[in-house]
C-alpha cells in the first residue's frame, strides 16, 4: 500500500471513531490544519520535480477534498443527532394555559354593564352619559319633582352645600334619570339611548352600597306606546337572562317623571337554594318604568303635543346578583381579591349576542 493510501485509511479510521464534534474538530486541525498531515505534504510538493509533482499534487489534492468532504458529513451527522435529542427533551404541550397565568378578572359590575349595552345595543339603542355630580334641577326639578315633593324623601340624596348666590344647589345624581333630560336637550327625536352609570343615595345594608350602578333607558319618537316599552323590556329580559322565555308582571306603581308608571317584576323559583329566572311563583322586581311624563319632555326642550315614549330605569348591580347568584351588595365594592376570582369574568372575553353573553 503506498503511503498516502495507508494515510487515508488511517483518517478514515478516525472519523468513524471520532464520539463527538469535539474529536472530529481536533481530527481536522491534525490532517488539513496548517501543520496538519496533508497540508505538510501539500508543502512539500514544491520541493518535488516536474514530473513527480504532477501525480503527487493530484493524488494529494483528492486526498485532501475527500478528508474535508467526510469530516463535513460526519459533523452533519453529530449535528442532527443532537438536534433530535433535544427535541426529545424540549417537548412543548401547545394546549397547556398561558404563563404566567392571566390573574385579573372583569368585575361582575362591569360585565353586566357590557351586556346589557350589547344587547340594547343589538336593538339600536346608543349609549348616552351624563356627570355624576348633578343640578337639583336635572336630578329632581326638570323630572317633575319640585321642591318639598314627597319623592323626594325617598332618594336619600347627597346635597353639597349651597353655592353663594344660588340655590340650585349640587346633588350626587341619585339615579340616571337625569341622563333622560340632557338627551332631550342635545338630541332631535327619534331618541333610542341607554345610559349606564354610577348613581348615589346615602344608604347601606345588604342590597343597598351609598353607590351603586344603573342603566337608564330613554325612547322618544311621535308613536312609541305603552306596547314598545313591555315589548322592549321582555327582549332584554329574554337575552340577559339567557332564556326562551320569561314570566312578566307590569305593576302599576308611581315615579313623577312616568305617566303611567309600572314597576317589572320577573318570575322566579327557587329550586334546591338556586335561583331560578324565568319561571315559577315568586316575584322580583328588577325595574321602574313607564311612559315620560308631558312635563319631563317639556323640561327636555320637546313639544309633548307631538313627541311621547317611555322610560325605564334599572339596577346593574341588582340584575347582576340575580344573574349571577350573587347575594351581598356589599361585597361588589370591599375589592376582595378572592371574592373577585371568584365572581369574576375572563379578560378574553367580551360579551356579545353573537358569540354568548356569559362565556
Ligand atoms: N329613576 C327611577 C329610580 O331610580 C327609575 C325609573 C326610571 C322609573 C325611569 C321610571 C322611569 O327608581
Amino acid at each position: 500500500m503506498s503511503d498516502l493510501a495507508v494515510l487515508q485509511a488511517e483518517i478514515s479510521a478516525a472519523i468513524v471513531a471520532a464520539r463527538d464534534e469535539r474529536d472530529l474538530e481536533e481530527l481536522r486541525v491534525a490532517t488539513l490544519g496548517k501543520k496538519g498531515s496533508i497540508s505538510e505534504r501539500l508543502k512539500a510538493l514544491g520541493k518535488m520535480s516536474p514530473e513527480e509533482r504532477k501525480t503527487a499534487g493530484v493524488a494529494l489534492n483528492a486526498l485532501r477534498d475527500a478528508v474535508a468532504k467526510n469530516i463535513e458529513a460526519r459533523r452533519n451527522v453529530f449535528a442532527e443527532q443532537a438536534l433530535e435529542a433535544r427535541l426529545r427533551t424540549e417537548t412543548v404541550d401547545v394546549t397547556l394555559p398561558a404563563r404566567p397565568e392571566s390573574r385579573g378578572t372583569i368585575h361582575p359590575v362591569t360585565q353586566v354593564w357590557q351586556e346589557v349595552i350589547a344587547i340594547f345595543g343589538d336593538m339600536g339603542f346608543s349609549v348616552a352619559e351624563g356627570p355624576h355630580i348633578e343640578t337639583d334641577w336635572y336630578n329632581f326639578g326638570a323630572l317633575n319633582i319640585p321642591p318639598e315633593h314627597p319623592a323626594r324623601q325617598e332618594h336619600d340624596t347627597f346635597y353639597f352645600h349651597p353655592r353663594p348666590g344660588s340655590n340650585d344647589r349640587m346633588v350626587l345624581r341619585t339615579h340616571t334619570s337625569p341622563v333622560q333630560i340632557r338627551t332631550m336637550e342635545t338630541t332631535k327625536p327619534p331618541i333610542r339611548v341607554i345610559a349606564p352609570g354610577r348613581t348615589f343615595r346615602s344608604d347601606s345594608d345588604q342590597t343597598h352600597t351609598p353607590m351603586f350602578h344603573q342603566v337608564e333607558g330613554l325612547v322618544i319618537d311621535e308613536e312609541t306606546h305603552l306596547g314598545h316599552l313591555k315589548g322592549t323590556l321582555e327582549a332584554f329580559c329574554k337575552a340577559f337572562f339567557e332564556v326562551d322565555a320569561v314570566k312578566m308582571r307590569f305593576r302599576p306603581s308611581h315615579f313623577p317623571f312616568t305617566e303611567p308608571s309600572m314597576e317589572v317584576d320577573i318570575g322566579c323559583s327557587w329550586e334546591g337554594g338556586e335561583l331560578k329566572i324565568g319561571a315559577g311563583d315568586s316575584w322580583l322586581e328588577i325595574l321602574g318604568s313607564g311612559m315620560v311624563h308631558a312635563n319631563v319632555i317639556r323640561a327636555g326642550g320637546l313639544d309633548p303635543e307631538k313627541y311621547q315614549g317611555f322610560a325605564f330605569g334599572m339596577g346593574i348591580d341588582r340584575i347582576a346578583m340575580l344573574k349571577y347568584g350573587i347575594p351581598d351588595l356589599r361585597a361588589f365594592f370591599e375589592a376582595d381579591l378572592r371574592w373577585l376570582r371568584h365572581y369574576g369574568f375572563s379578560p378574553l372575553a367580551s360579551p356579545s349576542l353573537a358569540e354568548g353573553l356569559s362565556l
